[in-house]
């Protein structure tokens, strides 16, 4: 490894541990009464522990990594500015980290949610990490060191044609709109695949198609901490991620497309 690969792979040992620390502290909380507050919509919530769990992921990287910038769901995601300023990543290190992602699940009890820790340099995703701590099934990849889960290398499922893909989707919190879209392509999707499912938590949709569970995955309007964990596992696991135009997807963009090569296409065509 070079020198740059050697520091990468001590912030990737630093992130899971950091993971492992924040999920501890959130299954702390689980089947206890849970103060919940709606941000723009009831879909759109958020508890008590979203915000322990980030502060306590924010306080670990600023200890440890004091010069690299942090974009996080609940701190960044209300603010008009960011340090992501919508389509625009600083430059030097960054971490971009969704606390809790699906806090929905989360407060219903349902064990499917995950801490997304996605980490850049100049823009480029060099790491990730996504771990579910009530089955504590964790993903990780580092920029060409491959993908895994639990220590185990993973790749993507190996269907070649679309009639035999499992696929998966998400409503947006904050678009009717969008979610009348998406019933249309879900009726268009289930018609030409195996089926859809709706697990309500993107970043283990994204290390579920890394890992050979899912062929495929697609979902409009998500947030950077979402994704940015779940499209290098998703890279580095031998899958293709990009925007509905089917260029490389970049944070910024609004449709998110997941899959292996050989269905992506199809994919693609069905979709839009
Ligand atoms: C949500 C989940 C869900 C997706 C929503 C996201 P959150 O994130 O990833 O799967 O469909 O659009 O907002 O709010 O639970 O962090
Ligand atoms: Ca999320
Ligand atoms: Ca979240």
């Amino acid at each position: 490894m070079n020198e740059q690969e050697v520091y990468e792979h001590q912030i990737l040992l630093d992130a899971t541990r950091y993971a492992k620390e924040a999920g501890a502290l959130i299954l702390g909380f689980m089947k206890k009464p849970l103060q919940i507050q709606e941000k723009k919509n009831k879909s759109d919530l958020v508890t008590e522990v979203d915000v322990l769990s980030e502060l306590y992921l924010r306080d670990q990287i600023n200890r440890d990594y004091p010069d690299h910038w942090i974009l996080s769901e609940e701190t960044d995601g209300a603010k008009e500015e960011s340090p992501y300023a919508w389509g625009k990543l600083a430059p030097g290190y960054g971490w971009i980290i969704d606390p809790i992602d699906g806090t929905t699940n989360f407060i219903h009890g349902i064990s499917h949610f995950a801490i997304s820790i996605g980490i850049v340099k100049d823009g480029i995703l060099v790491c990730g990490i996504v771990y579910n701590p009530v089955t504590a099934d964790l993903y990780s990849a580092r920029k060409q060191g491959g993908a895994f889960f639990n220590g185990s290398p993973i790749q993507v499922a190996q269907e070649q044609e679309l009639s035999e893909a499992l696929l998966a989707t998400g409503f947006q919190a904050n678009d009717w709109h969008s979610n009348s879209v998406l019933v249309e392509q879900i009726r268009r999707m289930a018609g030409t695949s195996r089926n859809v499912r709706i697990n309500g938590a993107a970043s283990l949709d994204l290390c579920w198609v890394a890992s050979g569970k899912l062929t495929g995955f697609w979902h409009d309007g998500l947030y950077p901490w979402d994704v940015a964990a779940g499209i290098l596992i998703v890279q580095e696991a031998g899958g293709v991620v990009t925007n509905g135009a089917g260029l490389a997807f970049d944070l910024s963009d609004q449709r998110l497309i997941a899959s292996n090569l050989w269905i992506h296409n199809a994919f693609l065509s069905v979709l839009e």
